[in-house]
């Protein structure tokens, strides 16, 4: 387990970014999708992630990807005064902008952060002497800030180490990882995590490079393995997929799905956004079933036997607009269930999105 660590930001800061200071009244969220953006990370779906996850305004709310802190924003605009967010993330970075954003909250006692992986966030909220929360929010992947800095070794497009660790103080980099894998391995893991079609002809091409320092040189070892037109698409395929095995994100996201449901008070709403088909794949899963093969386990009279309600059968999209505005909204998809009141008597419903 990790050590929780309470960071605190500074008195004197003031709120910056697009998020205005929080009133305790309602808001109305839906006119401007940027409305929560800053330099660091522009927030998808907003309004709706407010609308779906907030049952008590003056609850306590379970950021687990803080990233920028645009949505926790947008939380603690939606909350009365006595409403709190903790947010969680591995990335140093990201705590140290959102305590300076949210210094207006930090201030106030509504706003804090834990650094630490949000697969260990019973044991993280635990050490915070937090009991059972409102609501869990994961906006999962990585933020705008992480892919544009060069340094962080995320992105094809500009050079820089080959590292691709969301939590930059420990754990084996990109390059580390890549060096110690077989052809075989490495195919498996192009295949698994990045769907890649021509993932033996780039793993062997990355064999018989040998030893990488910097993303420019992975990223011309895969140009070199494919044919021009497929570049662009290649290169994002591959750079994902050493992602998710440096960051270990898939048995995170397992992990968090089965601590989240542990985390929240009856009555509480789990809201997970995914960008890719394995993120989601899985969050559908869980939030109908309660298990992440997507069993559907029946009692004697043929009711789902399930912990969750599932709140959005088909799951919450960005509008053209958000997407306009905010191309990185295209591939997000934003599914939302409520912990059941009482898990043994109640059944299921839904509700159409
Ligand atoms: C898409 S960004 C979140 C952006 C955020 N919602 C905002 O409004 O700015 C995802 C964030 O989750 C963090 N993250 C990803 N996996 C994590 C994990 N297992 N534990 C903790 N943080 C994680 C990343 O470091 C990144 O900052």
């Amino acid at each position: 387990m990790q050590t929780a660590a309470i960071h605190m930001a500074p008195q004197s800061h003031r709120p910056s970014g697009r998020g205005a200071r929080s009133t305790g009244r309602p808001v109305s969220l839906s006119a401007d999708p940027l409305r929560f953006a800053s330099a660091y990370h522009a927030p998808v779906m907003a309004a709706a992630v407010v609308d779906g996850l907030v049952t008590d305004r003056a609850g306590i709310y379970i950021d687990g990807t803080l990233g920028g802190g645009g949505h926790s924003d947008a939380l603690l605009n939606a909350l009365t005064p006595t409403g709190r967010v903790i947010g969680i993330d591995k990335d140093a970075e990201a705590l140290a902008a959102s305590e300076e954003r949210l210094s207006y909250a930090v201030e106030a006692g509504r706003f804090r952060t834990i650094h630490g992986n949000f697969a260990d966030m019973e044991d993280l909220l635990a050490d915070a002497d937090v009991e059972a929360v409102h609501g869990v929010l994961l906006d999962l992947g990585i933020s705008s800030h992480q892919i544009d800095e060069a340094a962080r070794g995320f992105a094809f497009s500009a050079d820089g180490p080959l590292d691709m660790r969301m939590d930059a103080s420990t754990g084996e980099t990109a390059a580390e990882l890549i060096d110690r894998l077989d052809v075989q391995a490495i195919t498996d893991l192009l295949r698994a995590y990045g769907d890649e079609p021509r993932a033996w002809p780039i793993a062997n091409a990355i064999v018989e490079h040998g030893a990488f320092a910097t993303t420019g040189e992975l990223a011309e070892v895969v140009r070199s393995a494919v044919p021009a037109k497929e570049e662009v698409k290649t290169l994002a395929r591959v750079f994902q997929a050493f992602r998710i095995a440096v960051n270990d994100e898939m048995s995170a996201l397992e992990r968090t799905l089965e601590a989240a449901l542990n985390v929240l008070r009856p009555g509480g709403h789990l809201a997970v956004i995914s960008y890719h088909s394995l993120e989601d794949r899985r969050a559908k899963h869980y939030l109908r079933f309660g298990n992440l093969e997507g069993e559907a386990k029946k009692d004697f009279y043929g009711n789902l036997l399930t912990p969750w309600n599932l709140l959005t059968r088909k799951p919450i999209v960005a509008t053209p607009e958000e997407i306009q505005a905010n191309p990185r909204a295209r591939s997000a998809r934003l599914r939302i269930s409520e912990k059941k009141p009482d898990p043994q008597t109640s059944h299921p419903r839904q509700r159409e999105s």
